[in-house]
């Protein structure tokens, strides 16, 4: 596919699948500019001013009873991005952000799941890229994306099998409700021989007491990382108020902590992938986070 500037625009409807459905209906009706319904359900969606608004209006049986939590964490979540998005997204040139980048190898249509409710294309996407990149997340985000944006679920994705040729992963797979459900619909997506790609923090599966001790001390260790950085890039103000309404915030009952419900392993995610008919073919580093790659059957 040759990608030009305005042909993922054109070119994302015809992979609009209904969210709500179980079997992924195509979206009919509309052309470029919508609106497209389902012929199974009746439901209708449209591109708003936002971007493409394809959020399941209930969620699945398996799901809803991790929506309360999930929601808390996602309030927490959205209140740090908007404070610090420095401190909390890939920030841009930085030495993890460079080291994704060279990992990837992107091309044609790319979808992002868990983009972020940032208005700029992440960091880790290189702006050169002869790509086709849509973000999607289920935060709807304050300000308007400069970038193709869907409003979606990465357990619901409201596109037909097999449209995608790459699939990044940054740091939300554990943000997810159901990271299995998430990797499953992942693999839906791609095309047969297309690349996903996750950056994932890695937890190893020790004794409960040792595991625990690890996070503790990754968690200060992250929180000086954090005050270090925020000082140097967001100056004194910024990081104070940042730190005050960060420490204030609660971690809902159940969760890891104030975004995560849990952190899946690098064999859950290997594991989860293989049965959806996507096999690990190259692992890496950067500061913070483990990458994968994966190809589909
Ligand atoms: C730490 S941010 C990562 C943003 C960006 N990918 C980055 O690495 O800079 C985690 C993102 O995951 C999104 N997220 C949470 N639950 C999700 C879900 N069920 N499906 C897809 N994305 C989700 C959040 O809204 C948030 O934008
Ligand atoms: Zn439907």
């Amino acid at each position: 596919m040759k990608p030009h500037a305005h042909s993922t625009e054109f070119s994302l409807h015809t992979l609009l699948a209904c969210p709500a459905c179980e079997a992924k209906p195509a979206l009919v009706g509309g052309g470029i500019a919508g609106p497209w319904n389902c012929e199974y359900c009746g439901r209708t969606y449209r591109k708003a001013e936002r971007g493409y608004h394809l959020v399941p209006d209930r969620l699945p049986e398996p799901l809803e009873r991790h929506q309360a939590l999930w929601e808390a964490l996602q309030k927490n979540g959205s209140l740090c991005y908007e404070l610090a998005p420095e401190l909390n997204l890939f920030r841009k040139g930085s030495t993890e952000a460079e080291a994704f980048i060279d990992f990837m190898k992107l091309e044609g249509v790319v979808l992002d799941i868990g983009c972020g409710p940032q208005s700029w294309q992440p960091a880790y996407i290189d702006p050169a890229a002869q790509i086709e990149y849509v973000g999607l997340d289920p935060l709807a985000g304050s300000s308007l994306r400069e970038f193709t944006f869907v409003h979606g679920l990465g357990e619901c994705l409201p596109f037909v099998a097999a449209g995608f040729d790459n699939i990044v992963i940054s740091s939300s797979l554990d943000h997810m409700m159901d990271f299995r459900r998430g990797l499953q619909e992942a693999a839906r997506v791609l095309k047969s021989k297309g690349h996903i790609y996750i950056a994932m923090h890695e937890v190893d599966d020790e004794a409960e007491n040792t595991q625990l001790l690890r996070r503790l001390a990754d968690i200060s260790l992250r929180t000086a990382r954090q005050v270090v950085n925020g000082f140097r890039t967001m100056g004194l103000r910024r990081t104070y108020d940042y730190l005050r309404q960060a420490t204030s915030l609660r971690i809902p009952k159940g969760a890891k902590d104030l975004f995560h419900v849990y952190f899946p392993t690098v064999e859950d995610v290997t594991h989860e992938l293989f049965k959806n008919g996507v096999a690990v073919t190259k692992t890496g580093d950067c500061p913070g986070f483990l990458l994968l790659q994966g190809q589909k059957r």
